[in-house]
């Protein structure tokens, strides 16, 4: 009987994360020390399993918020807030197909299909999705298009910066760790986020068409598994990668939402009015009963 596997990757200077099929993960620190004494001292080098890449991916993304979980800010999420939220849902949507097609291309090019084939499908699956927060914005009375031509959240400008470089380099197996960070944290969200929403908005708006697809309850969870168990037929040298920049994404994205979170809703407010040119059409008094919720989970809130 083959042994399960056990995957691992340094994403930090000191630390590596080291995963196995059975279930288990934990950080490592390494111990500056040759191969012969740490055997995590060297890159992987064997096959992956969906039960141990997961828990890399996953792993990567708690490093990377774990800076922000000890000193979070506790924010009563706002109508202002959310507006941000769908201006940022807009613009990390709407090159996706775009960038992924040509991530895709270059692979067809280097000779791998099937990473091109996963990358062609994702672009299509995503085509559209720039188009649901738009309507979420035009729900609620907001003039969209104005808004998105004027206006990118402060933390979501590295994040789009980021997914345009990956996709264009020479061997752009990044783009899928970037993909998968930003998709991960958007199935986290559970139906009680999107009723907090819902209770922001004036009575009778829908204006959670994108939250709804990119939650538990829509398409990003079976985009999550589709990618763990893709990312787990990679080589080792391409896993290696995807996790490294999964850590990345999800350092620039715990850094966008803490400057996010930090903000005050009378700014927020300010910065929307200047970017639309007139006033937000609802009432600023409505915020939905204090709920706490922790882990990673609430950096979809801000940054969807
Ligand atoms: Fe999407
Ligand atoms: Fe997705």
């Amino acid at each position: 009987m083959a042994r399960p596997a056990t995957e691992w990757v340094n994403v930090t200077g000191n630390i590596s994360i080291i995963a196995r099929e059975s279930g288990e993960v934990w950080f490592h620190k390494n111990s500056g020390t040759d191969e012969a004494v740490d055997p995590f001292a060297a890159p992987m080098m064997g096959a992956g399993a969906p039960g141990s890449t997961v828990r890399l991916l996953d792993g990567a993304i708690h490093l990377g918020f774990a800076e922000i979980e000890k000193h979070r800010a506790q924010r009563e999420p706002t109508l202002a807030a959310y507006i941000v939220a769908l201006a940022g849902a807009y613009h990390t949507s709407v090159h996706t197909p775009r960038n992924l097609r040509r991530a895709a291309s270059r692979f067809s090019e280097l000779g791998r299909p099937e990473v091109a084939a996963y990358l062609e499908d994702r672009a299509r699956e995503e085509t559209g999705h720039d188009r649901l927060a738009l309507k979420d914005l035009h729900a609620l009375g907001v003039p969209a298009e104005r808004l998105v031509g004027n206006f990118i959240p402060e933390g979501i400008k590295p994040l789009c910066r980021r997914f345009d470089e990956l996709c264009v380099q020479d061997y752009p197996i990044d783009c899928i760790g970037y993909s998968y960070c930003l998709e991960r944290i958007a199935a986290l969200k559970q139906k009680s986020d999107i009723d907090k929403v819902r209770a922001l908005c004036p009575d009778g708006i829908d204006a959670t068409r994108f939250l709804r697809s990119h939650s538990c309850l829509g398409s990003e969870v079976t985009h999550v598994e589709e990618t763990i168990a893709f990312v787990a037929s990679l080589p080792a040298n391409d896993r290696i990668r995807v996790v490294q920049e999964t850590y990345k994404s999800a350092l620039i994205m715990a850094q966008g939402y803490n400057g996010e979170l930090l903000k005050p809703d009378a700014e927020i407010l300010e910065e929307l009015e200047l970017a639309l040119g007139e006033a937000l059409p609802y009432r600023r008094d409505r915020h939905p009963a204090h709920d706490e919720n922790h882990g990673i989970r609430n950096a979809a809130s801000a940054l969807a």
